[in-house]
């Protein structure tokens, strides 16, 4: 099978891993043992930025046949890699960085107060945002079958939502895997609440929108290497990623063991799992960017609803409600409208054949 496909069933995948995985580890324990998202969202950049750059050395050195020329080949490839990755137009990542940090931490405020479908379906608002941003950014025209397709995703996402905040403040034990020790546990565990949730999710939708737009931008204004760029991205990200963690350093209870084990204080399996799902998703998403489009991200990103809301079924015992069945159909058919190539959006309306 070819890498583009590859890439792309490991986003679906990925994706829906990343929602359960992350909801879980957050509602799986009393607030007074969670990890912290900061800290989270920090682990991320460093570990996604040392692999990028792993990445962006080994390819200087094969292209360079670094090894044919011993430790000096190996300290050239080096200097040239840093060359490019500190180059005059760097700062341009500056801006994407800073909002994929801010969705980063957002999307930890939004999977704590909401069920994983309902998370995943609202997500797909960021097909919204990002067509928005594409029309003012990049001067992109949209034809009438993508907007009709982006009214009923819209809607659909607004059905799904009204099922939602009709039960505020559902107990997370409703979304506890069935049959965990953690089921029968008391209910004070952790308190979701849906309209901070779609706050969260919301917000996250917008910087999603705004990034990738931005990030496509600078990618195709210049020939610099995608892992180089992926490197200058989590490097700007450092910076944003890094005061909040600070922020929570001056609180004694965590820090007095010094900055390594504040950081990583109640970090356990789950969180960790959560941060590696965090740096698959990363690099996969500039995997697709290089070797596939945008239109079968799309694709990928719809088939991760189904396989999050089938897991939440089996998992969490998610209850099927007919609003979500029709408000998630809803996103699921708007989304393969818009993802239509042109000169099909006909056939995918009305289900002719051209002539
Ligand atoms: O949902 P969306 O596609 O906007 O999510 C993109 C995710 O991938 C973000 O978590 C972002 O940090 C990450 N990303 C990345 N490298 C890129 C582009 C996105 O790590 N080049």
């Amino acid at each position: 099978m070819p890498l583009k496909y590859v890439s792309l069933v490991t986003l679906a995948v990925q994706n829906a891993a990343l929602s359960i995985v992350m909801h879980y580890s957050r509602v799986s324990t009393p607030a007074a043992q969670a990890y912290s998202p900061a800290s989270a969202v920090l682990l991320n950049e460093l570990l996604k930025g040392s692999i990028s750059f792993v990445i962006a050395f080994l390819r200087v050195a094969d292209a360079s046949d670094a090894s044919g020329r011993g430790v000096w080949g190996w300290w050239a490839s080096l200097r040239r890699v840093c060359r490019e990755i500190f180059s005059p137009d760097c700062w341009k990542l500056s801006i994407p960085a800073l909002l994929y940090v801010v969705q980063n931490s957002l999307q930890f405020v939004a999977i704590s107060n909401l069920p994983v479908a309902t998370f995943q379906v609202t997500y797909q608002m960021k097909i919204l945002t990002t067509a928005a941003f594409s029309v003012m950014l990049l001067r992109r025209k949209l034809s009438s079958t993508k907007w009709l397709s982006l009214f009923f995703l819209a809607i659909g996402v607004g059905i799904v939502q009204i099922q939602s905040s009709s039960t505020s403040h559902v107990p997370a034990r409703q979304n506890m895997p069935v049959g965990s020790a953690h089921e029968s546990a008391p209910l004070h565990i952790h308190i979701m609440s849906p309209l901070k949730g779609f706050g969260a999710v919301t917000a996250a939708c917008f910087t999603s929108g705004l990034a990738g737009v931005y990030f496509e931008m600078v990618l195709k204004n210049s020939k610099a290497d995608l892992w180089v760029r992926n490197v200058q991205l989590s490097l700007f990200s450092l910076i944003p990623a890094v005061l909040p963690v600070f922020w929570e350093s001056s609180d004694p209870r965590y820090y007095q063991a010094g900055l390594i084990s504040g950081i990583l204080r109640n970090f356990g399996g789950w969180a960790w799992a959560t941060v590696a799902v965090q740096v698959l998703g990363g690099l996969i998403t500039a995997i697709v960017i290089k070797y596939s489009d945008n239109i079968l991200k799309g694709f990928a990103t719809s088939l991760s609803i189904v396989l999050s809301f089938l897991a939440s079924v089996a998992l969490f015992g998610f209850r099927i409600t007919p609003s979500f069945v029709i408000g998630s159909t809803t996103v699921l058919v708007a989304t393969w409208m818009y993802n239509q190539p042109p000169g099909q959006e006909l056939v995918a309306i009305t289900g002719a054949i051209p002539v």
